[in-house]
């Protein structure tokens, strides 16, 4: 019944559009992990939100190959930038190809390199943030991107399930786990933010700060 009442709620979604299926299919066919990206039904969820909330800027930490920045992207008001940060310049190329397919390329500005040292730099404040980098550091990109999160901004985490994993008892050397524990019980005592944390996928966090 479960998995009826998924697809029946997947018919009743938006289409994949085709320029972030041809993302989704290449990220398939050349890239390793293919499964971090946020995928169709995510996607449309994260469009979604942006567009609810006309964000002016939006930050992203870990763009892969660009599929979530391309959806939260198509939410910003008219003068709106996202800006997303990611780590492996082995992706650089796919993401300027990405970026450039789905027509939003003087919104979309992308940094190759590591999200804790590009966001200090960072002068102004961001409306939306979508946290989905290294889980191991969940809580310090927090920690980092707090005092740049405009009042009544957003910050969405993704995987905060890490796959049922955050239930079960933490494997010693499992540091991603951990990770992720550590911010979600960091994140439910915070009363600087609401919250709620949706059961899709892997786990969306929705935080939105006081
Ligand atoms: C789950 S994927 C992102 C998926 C993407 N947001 C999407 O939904 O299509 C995580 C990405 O974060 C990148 N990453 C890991 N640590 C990072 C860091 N410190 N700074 C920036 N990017 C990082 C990884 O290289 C990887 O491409």
């Amino acid at each position: 019944m479960k998995s009826f009442l998924n697809d029946y709620s997947i018919w009743l979604t938006e289409n994949e559009n085709p320029v972030l299926q041809n993302v989704r299919r290449e990220t398939n066919l050349k890239v390793l992990m293919p499964r971090m990206l946020s995928g169709h039904f995510q996607g449309v969820l994260l469009e979604m939100i942006s567009k609810m909330i006309k964000p002016k800027s939006i930050l992203e930490l870990g763009t892969f190959t660009g599929y979530s920045a391309i959806c939260l992207a198509k939410g910003l008001s008219s003068n709106g930038k996202l800006h997303t940060i990611e780590f492996n310049d082995e992706l650089e190329i796919f993401i300027k190809k990405n970026i450039k397919k789905s027509g939003l390329e003087n919104k979309i500005k992308y940094y190759i390199g590591d999200a804790l040292e590009i966001i200090p730099d960072f002068t102004f404040q961001f409306d939306l943030v979508f946290i989905d980098a290294d889980k191991r550091s969940y809580l310090k990109y927090y920690y980092a991107v707090f005092d740049k999160v405009a009042p009544n901004g957003f910050i969405i985490v993704d995987n905060v399930f890490w796959d049922g994993k955050v239930l079960e008892e933490i494997k010693k050397n499992d540091l991603y786990t951990k990770g992720v524990v550590e911010f979600n019980n960091f994140i439910k005592n915070d009363d600087r933010v609401e919250k709620i944390t949706l059961p899709i996928r892997d786990g969306l966090m929705i935080l939105r700060k006081k």
